[in-house]
């Protein structure tokens, strides 16, 4: 078996780089492996504007490492205010690429989202219209819905009446964590992807909380039982075009994660393709690696292939244990076993 791999530079499909202090230090963690990013809008305040989106970009690109390249596809935080005719205009000069879905109070910084999905409905038929893609955090909020099921009942409560009532919206299902959620994107067609994070295809509910409570495990969706992990291990070293990687590698300082209410994410973005090729190469996949990070997502949004590569070379990595910010250290996810791909050259 050969011991290196080179792939299509990959991309990361759903990412998390804040703003300020924090964006310049978790951006080279990034941009060293990855093309391009589709740059999650939850900041504080959120980024619904599509003038809001081009200042962010500009922040981004001003954050940039100097040699290092990096495209953010910037993406729009929908609110019962959002205008269609400013979505649309934004889509249209290049700047947006999708636009974010989060109920209301589903996970951080979501404070603005949908309660009244009526009240959304001239978006969602604008952005069909036009081929804007819905990227969608499929988690219903209701307090009688265990947090466990909260996938399972947003797909049959609220993403699939969505679905029948605007079938030519592009949607994609974000960091789904169950077989329900691989199952219904499966049967979804064309007009319907799904991203899988990193860490949801290495955790179950149990390495969260078997031998005490490991705060840099816990993420939204939470990460479910055995067999849901299982079912997003077989989609994602499948090849199946539906299936693409979307990070969510969400930076919290360490306090603001070991804390009495911590902070919901994994910060993924520093080992992500040495995980990732273990995980792929465990699995007697790893010739799908690249459709997983580097074609199938390209495929779904209708943009160009990068035409740059990553090596991967089979050698234990070296990477920091935690990235030092402005704002506190941010631990990087530790699978709990020792890696065996590194990144050679991208
Ligand atoms: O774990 C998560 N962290 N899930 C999300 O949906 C949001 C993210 C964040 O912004 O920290
Ligand atoms: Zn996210």
């Amino acid at each position: 078996m050969s011991d290196t791999l080179t792939i299509i530079r990959p991309d990361d499909w759903h990412l998390h780089l804040r703003d300020g202090a924090m964006l310049r230090a978790v951006l080279p963690e990034t941009a060293r492996h990855f093309a391009r990013a589709i740059i999650m809008p939850n900041l504080v305040p959120p980024v619904v504007t599509g003038a809001q989106a081009a200042a962010y970009r500009e922040r981004i690109m001003a954050a940039l490492p100097e040699g290092m390249s990096f495209e953010p596809l910037m993406t729009l935080y929908l609110t019962e205010d959002t205008d269609p005719e400013d979505v649309a205009a934004a889509h249209a000069s290049g700047l947006v690429k999708a636009v974010k879905l989060y109920p209301a109070g589903a996970t951080t910084n979501s404070a603005s989202g949908v309660s009244d999905f009526t009240k959304v409905r001239a978006v969602l038929e604008k952005m069909a219209e036009i081929g804007l893609p819905l990227c969608v955090h499929g988690e219903v909020t209701r307090a009688d819905v265990d947090i466990f099921d909260r996938e399972a009942v947003f797909i049959d409560t609220v993403l699939d009446p969505l679905r029948r009532t605007t079938p030519e919206l592009r949607v994609v299902m974000e960091h789904i964590t169950t077989s329900h959620g691989v199952d219904y994107a499966r049967a979804g067609g064309e007009t319907l992807g799904a991203t899988i994070t990193t860490h949801h295809l290495i955790i179950n509910r149990n390495h969260i909380l078997v031998g005490g409570i490991k705060p840099h495990y816990y993420c939204l969706p939470v990460a479910k039982r055995e067999e849901h992990r299982l079912a997003l291990r077989a989609a994602a070293t499948s090849g199946e075009a539906t299936f693409f990687l979307g990070t969510d590698s969400a930076p919290h300082t360490d306090s603001n994660k070991e804390q009495a209410c911590g902070c919901a994410g994994c910060f993924t973005a520093t080992n992500t393709m040495s995980l990732l090729a273990q995980v792929f190469e465990e699995d007697g996949a790893l010739p799908n690696l690249e459709a997983f990070t580097s074609k199938n997502g390209p495929a779904f949004y209708g943009l160009p292939q990068n035409t740059g590569t990553l090596t991967l070379r089979k050698a234990p990595p070296s990477y920091p244990k935690k990235i030092l910010t402005g704002e506190g250290e941010v631990t990087v996810f530790d699978p709990g076993y020792p890696l065996t791909w590194e990144v050679a050259s991208a």
